[in-house]
């Protein structure tokens, strides 16, 4: 059976990208749209790209119009939790109201599937780190906060019409492309692998632990790191299940099991063949001590079967681009 198009918000970005080139390696029709704020033309490789923004409903009401599409992937967000402290009205906008919009651009031109990026961020600062789907949701940053009310809105949407939607928790994702294609690229980038990566290559002097007497067993923060195209495999995974008529579901998706910054660290340093300049340093604010992911319902309802469960494999990927940047820069 031929399926219509799918449209890829914020496909020039970290995940978008990853995502984009799965479904295009399967044949699936899409299309990409991202403002290019942060995201990178080059991202998008051959795929035909719109530059505009997913809150624009005329713009949106006529892209669905004219090309065929029946599924949204949905990754355009502002997504530094840092930033989100400090000016979380950005995040409100830039997350929530845009998705507010383009769900309602969605319901106008009768798009019924959809599948979002939520994060980790949305559960907070859980009592024992590990994350259920049915815990209560308590995020500590206004970023997970504009997840979190994104993903209240689809809920409400799908209890009251025929709309049918995937969220997918995020845990720490990490790594790039394994042919070297494409990676994370974020400017500015705050997030432990990437940091500890430009580190390496030189374009920082030093690396950060933030915290080291978290009640962890080495005292330094621990996160459940999933390769960016094991996420991308559950964005396969997730269309697959909504075409089969499945209904609204949310699902963690992580490995279930996490490392510590310094583990981080050491497998940067194993793989990279060189040492670090690593600075302890207090907790950065709203860090939990561990956020670990509790995902067998992916596996069992989405078939969701990961295959780069590696910390160095994530790490390799990770460093392989930073270097090709390096003499590449975006
Ligand atoms: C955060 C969000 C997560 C989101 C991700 C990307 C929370 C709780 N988590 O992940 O949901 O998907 O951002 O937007 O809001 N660290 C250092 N030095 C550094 C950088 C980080 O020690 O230079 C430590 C942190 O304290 C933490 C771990 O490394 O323990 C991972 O941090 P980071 O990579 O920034 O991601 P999260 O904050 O876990």
């Amino acid at each position: 059976m031929s399926h219509k198009a799918i449209l890829i918000t914020g496909a020039a970005g970290y995940i978008g990208s990853h995502v984009l080139l799965q479904l295009q390696s399967r044949g699936e029709q899409v299309l990409a749209i991202d403002n290019l704020h942060t995201g990178f033309r080059q991202a998008v490789l051959s795929a035909p790209l719109i530059v505009g923004d997913v809150g624009d409903r005329e713009l949106l009401t006529g892209v669905f119009r004219e090309h065929g599409i029946d599924t949204v992937m949905h990754f355009a967000a502002s997504t530094i939790v840092p930033e989100s402290v400090h000016d979380p009205l950005k995040y409100y906008g830039n997350n929530t109201c845009a998705t507010r919009n383009l769900l309602d651009s969605c319901m106008r031109a009768g798009v019924r599937q959809l599948v979002f990026s939520s994060s980790a961020a949305v559960y907070g600062n859980p009592a024992g780190g590990i994350c259920d789907e049915e815990l209560a949701l308590a995020p500590v940053n206004p970023y997970g906060s504009s997840k979190l009310v994104s993903e209240w809105m689809l809920r409400d949407q799908a209890a009251s019409s025929d709309f049918r939607y995937v969220s997918l928790r995020y845990f720490n994702v990490a790594g790039s492309d394994l042919q070297g294609r494409i990676g994370q690229s974020t400017r500015a980038a705050t997030l432990l692998i990437k940091v500890a990566c430009e580190a390496i290559v030189g374009k920082r002097p030093h690396v950060a632990i933030f915290g080291t007497d978290y009640d962890t067993p080495d005292g330094t923060g621990v996160r459940d790191y999933v390769h960016v195209e094991d996420v991308a495999r559950a964005h396969v995974d997730a269309l697959d299940y909504l075409r089969r008529g499945g209904a609204a579901a949310v699902f963690n998706c992580g490995y279930s099991h996490g490392y510590s910054v310094r583990e981080v660290l050491e497998s940067v340093q194993r793989i990279a063949g060189s040492t670090l300049v690593v600075r302890e340093e207090p907790r950065r604010a709203g860090d939990p001590p561990t956020l670990i992911a509790r995902a067998e319902r992916i596996r069992s309802q989405l078939g969701w079967t990961p295959q780069l469960d590696n910390l160095d494999t994530i790490v390799d990927s990770a460093l392989r681009w930073e270097r090709k940047l390096q003499r590449e820069p975006w």
